[in-house]
């Protein structure tokens, strides 16, 4: 069995973290989303991987390299165009050969993996395998209506009235079946060839497709209370591990990660926290739930339940809880006269101010 990993795409659901980079990198825990998935396709005994690339090709191939850091070897296949999920395995026909595969959306995360769908798809063998999970607004995704028995009657992508709210998860277990289904569909509305038509073809001509509904799962769609939430989650996995600096001054509490380079002074960390690498955090309060990534400073101030990602820095600032803050970042206090914020924020950034 091979794994189809799809790190292309134009990025549309574009929000401040995801202008300047592909979507498939945007951290959890301070790891890439495509990391855990390209794990969880380790995990599962995969390791023959084509992994789809668009536009932020040369970013994916620097993170991913061949594959080897993560047990699997890789096959980079580009995609000219964004032109739709089954024009993925259109093009990747020739790598897949008569291979059984799980194609992969490398900006979705599967809490808990995904060994077990693997081996229940081997044991079973349908022609199809698709993955759902309930989510509050299905017109977001693909939509899966189900009969009585809980077999798929029909596949609907991003329908304005959906008929159930059970969503199609970015991991789908394919027998070579689908390579006619994608060659028998035309071009959705949005000008793609969508892999739910693909799988609808399969149903309509009396093919097995069976479902699995999943629990949790995120994708990035921009919202960042979710984003924040599945942070928690993984957080919550953290095993206690301080590889770099921590002074006599500074306490660390519980499932505390400080990475090689980071430096802890004066200060109070109660975990889950990740600290990454390079990193100085310096008289200051960091509380539960929070991911710093690399090279970030933080100084004299508080911080819980956010994330920062790499080369941004706090100041003396006090309290900053439930954020997402970007690379490159700058929070300071204002100059005490005038009293006013002074703001420059990038486009579609979102600012909560305490009057
Ligand atoms: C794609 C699929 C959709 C699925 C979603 C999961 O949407 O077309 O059916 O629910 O992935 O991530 P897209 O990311 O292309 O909007």
């Amino acid at each position: 069995m091979k794994a189809l990993v799809l790190a292309g795409g134009a990025g549309t659901r574009l929000r401040p973290i995801t202008h300047t980079s592909a979507k498939q990198l945007v951290p959890v825990a301070n790891k890439a989303v495509l990391f855990y998935g390209l794990e969880s396709i380790a995990a599962a005994g995969i390791t023959d991987v084509g992994v789809i690339v668009g536009d932020t090709a040369d970013e994916i191939r620097a993170a991913v390299g061949d594959g080897s850091a993560f047990g699997l070897d890789v096959t980079y296949i580009p995609q000219d165009k964004p032109l739709g999920l089954a024009h993925a395995v259109l093009i990747a026909r020739d790598w897949l050969g008569d291979d059984d595969f799980v194609m992969y959306l490398g900006d979705n995360f599967i809490v808990g993996g995904i060994t077990d769908l693997v081996d229940e798809f081997r044991r079973t063998r349908p022609d199809a395998q698709i993955l759902l999970t309930r989510v509050s607004d299905p017109r977001a995704f693909g939509v899966a209506e189900l009969d009585a028995a809980g077999q798929v009657v029909a596949l609907e992508e991003k329908p304005e009235h959906p008929k159930s709210d059970l969503a199609l998860v970015g991991v789908y277990l394919l027998t070579p079946a689908v390579h006619d289904a994608v060659r028998a569909i035309s071009p959705s509305r949005r000008g793609e060839l969508e892999i739910t038509h693909a799988l609808q073809h399969l149903i309509d001509t009396g093919a097995a497709v069976r479902s699995t509904i999943v629990k949790g799962y995120w994708k990035d769609t921009g919202n960042v209370v979710d984003m924040l939430e599945v942070n928690r989650t993984v957080l919550e996995t953290l095993e206690r591990r301080i590889d770099g600096q921590v002074d006599d001054a500074s306490e660390t509490i519980g499932r505390v990660v400080v990475e090689r380079g980071a430096r802890v002074v004066n200060s109070r960390i109660v975990g889950p926290v990740v600290i990454g690498a390079g990193t100085e955090v310096v008289d200051s309060y960091v509380g539960p739930f929070t991911s710093v990534a690399e090279n970030c400073r933080i100084a004299d101030s508080e911080l819980e339940f956010s994330i920062v990602l790499r080369e941004s820095s706090i100041e003396g600032v006090g309290r900053i809880e439930e954020s997402l803050i970007g690379r490159h970042v700058e929070v300071t206090p204002a100059p005490v006269v005038p009293s006013a914020h002074r703001l420059v924020l990038g486009d579609h950034s979102k600012v909560q101010i305490h009057t």
